[in-house]
């Protein structure tokens, strides 16, 4: 299976909203296994379409401690149904896509959500703590929001400047 390439910031893909898919075909499937390849390989527990260049309502999450399993959940339009509001759960969280740098992120404990798996079938899920977290971040990926955008602007700027400061002296190497 290929592997697809990880977009990082300041790509402008990652600030577009991506679109549902009409069915899970061969081809959306095929996607989705890519995507899963693709997180494993860079040793993400998540991965959006849009990291990869794809406006796809498609991501994939793995957060059990034993990755061989590759029990990657792969969902094709994720939609969260219910979420409990008083209960949150807060996360040191990274992203491919702003690689190197990590920020506690406060977001509801448990979520319930429906989507369509990789055989095309409907699935409904409950997730909690580190996977609600997770299934959340990549959500917000397909809405072309990224994880620095629940932080403080000082914060978030810090970030930005730092990132551009690397890009900067990895074109010059
Ligand atoms: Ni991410």
């Amino acid at each position: 299976m290929p592997l697809l390439t990880i977009q990082t910031i300041p790509a402008e893909v990652l600030r577009k909203v991506a679109q549902p898919v009409p069915a899970v075909d061969k081809n959306v499937a095929a996607f989705m296994e890519d995507l899963a390849e693709t997180m494993y390989k860079g040793n993400g527990i998540g991965l959006a379409a849009n990291q990869v260049g794809s406006l796809n309502r498609v991501i994939s999450v793995d957060v059990s401690p034993d990755r061989n399993g590759k029990k990657a959940i792969l969902m094709a339009n994720p939609e969260i149904v219910w979420c409990e509001p008083d209960e949150i759960f807060v996360y040191n969280e990274g992203c491919l896509s702003v690689p190197g740098h990590y920020s506690e992120v406060k977001r509801p404990k448990r979520i319930r959500l429906t989507y369509i798996d990789q055989h095309a079938k409907t699935c409904e899920l409950e997730a909690e703590d580190l996977l609600s977290t997770c299934i959340q971040h990549e959500i917000d990926h397909l809405n072309g929001k990224l994880f620095i955008d629940h932080i403080s602007k000082l914060k978030r700027d810090m970030i930005l400047r730092k990132l551009e400061k690397e890009r900067r002296e990895d074109q010059r190497d």
